[in-house]
């Protein structure tokens, strides 16, 4: 039988080191918010495969659709033959996506490259090169994604040069405010300073598009005040400039509702989905005004895998499930026993700077002095990879990667959730004693 010991040394020998791994464990099985190593220990699951098996692993629902799928067609390229799967699921996306106006939806394999999509397009339709991103932004791995991405180290190091015409602006980081402001005192000044960035940074008519996150995932689980984007938005709007919301890793109700733009009531010239959206399947959303999307010549937008029938089966069983399962309420009422127990943790060990959330999108960022306000990295991993011992997995994220964002499945039990937290507080017990 194979270990994770032995499988970890062939994995160094075969596969680049680039590729980074957290957890030196291999998967035999993944059932609901459980995966089983190859050793047949059972891990409670708080990384849900970065934010992508909110419905669970294996639904049932989903394995069905697939099942069904699988046995009747699994490519023939939308480019060359069409299919249903493909049409129903982007008629569903136009309509519960946020925007009350006609909408189209192309699809794509990752969120990456659904980012690249939307900003071909909204270049395409305005005419206009810039793009305004945010400082923590994270878009993928791509080039031009990359270029958008905000983090050096480990992802943008070595692999210059990026894509032009791209501009960063501070986001609404309350916790460490790029303009020293306080939250209310501060009347929203990060946002009404995109006024400021078009006399300073880019003018506003070469700007086509601004990409934002409803909520900051890799930038660490960063939650702006309920008036910043609207104000964007407003600004955006006057402006003739394509608002983009990245909801890669806040859409599909890891926020308690489908789309994390729904709590700051804006409506998203575009919208960029991948993710959860189907269940483990690569497969990515750009959703839009349809004039937007109706923009680009016939043959400038698509790819060979893209929208793939089995992920676009995979997505209508997943749309499903969040009915029949009631995954926004069940998110709602994670999120807030997670914030319960991490505002706990906040009083008592001095290392919690900081505890934010909206929905199940729940953060606690981790700092070596609460005064100066020093990013506890290493003791953020070591923290990690203690839960990961106690059978608890769990990612990081943040640009100093010193904040813990848990993504566990939306169907966690009660049972598993009160476990998984309770191994956070005795592993954050055991760092606070050395
Ligand atoms: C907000 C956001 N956008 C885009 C991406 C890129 O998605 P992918 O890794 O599928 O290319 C991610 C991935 O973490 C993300 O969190």
């Amino acid at each position: 039988m194979k270990t994770n010991e032995s499988l970890l040394a062939e994995r160094n020998q075969h596969i680049p080191q680039g590729l980074f791994n957290v957890h030196p464990i291999f998967a035999e099985k993944a059932r609901g918010a459980i995966i089983t190593d190859v050793e047949g220990k059972e891990y409670i699951d708080f990384a849900g495969g970065i934010g992508v098996n909110n419905v669970g692993h294996c639904d049932d629902e989903v394995l069905k659709a697939v099942q069904d799928q699988i046995q009747k067609y699994i490519h023939t390229c939308f480019h060359v033959v069409m299919y249903e799967p493909y049409v129903e699921l982007a008629k569903k996306l136009n309509q519960i996506t946020p925007g009350n106006f006609p909408k189209k939806t192309m699809f794509a394999n990752s969120g990456a490259e659904g980012v690249e999509n939307a900003i071909k397009i909204a270049r395409h339709a305005t005419g206009r090169t810039g793009t305004i991103a945010f400082e923590d932004a994270f878009h993928g791995r791509t080039l031009l994604a990359l270029s958008l991405t905000s983090k050096m180290k480990p992802y943008k190091f070595g692999f210059a040069p990026y894509a032009p015409e791209i501009y960063r602006m501070p986001y609404a980081y309350c916790y460490r405010c790029a303009f020293g402001l306080e939250y209310p005192s501060c009347e929203i000044h990060c946002a009404y300073f995109l006024r400021d960035f078009f006399h300073t940074h880019i003018s506003a008519e070469q700007v086509a598009a601004l990409i934002v996150e409803p909520v900051l995932g890799e930038g660490g689980f960063v939650v702006p005040p309920r008036e910043y984007f609207k104000i964007l938005h407003k600004i955006c709007q006057d402006n003739g400039i394509v608002f983009i919301a990245d909801e890669v890793q806040t859409g599909f109700g890891r926020t308690a509702k489908m789309f994390a733009v729904e709590h700051f009531e804006v409506e998203p010239d575009i919208t960029v989905m991948a993710k959860s959206l189907a269940g483990g399947f690569p497969l990515s959303a750009i959703t839009g005004r349809a004039e937007l999307m109706d923009h680009p010549q016939v043959g400038g937008l698509g790819g060979t895998f893209s929208g793939n029938p089995v992920a676009c089966r995979a997505a209508l069983a997943v749309l499903e499930q969040f009915k029949n399962l009631n995954l926004l309420s069940k998110a709602e009422k994670i999120g807030k026993k997670v914030l319960e127990k991490f505002r706990e943790f906040q009083e008592h060990y001095p290392v919690v700077g900081d505890v934010r959330g909206l929905g199940a999108m729940v953060g606690m960022e981790l700092v070596v002095d609460r005064k100066t306000k020093e990013p506890a990295t290493a003791l953020t991993k070591r923290l990690i990879n203690l839960c990961c011992e106690k059978g608890l997995l769990m990612i990081s994220a943040g640009t100093h990667s010193n904040i813990i964002r848990p993504l566990m499945p939306l169907v966690i039990t009660h049972d598993q959730l009160d476990e998984g937290l309770k191994i956070i507080g005795e592993a954050l017990d055991e760092l606070h004693q050395t």
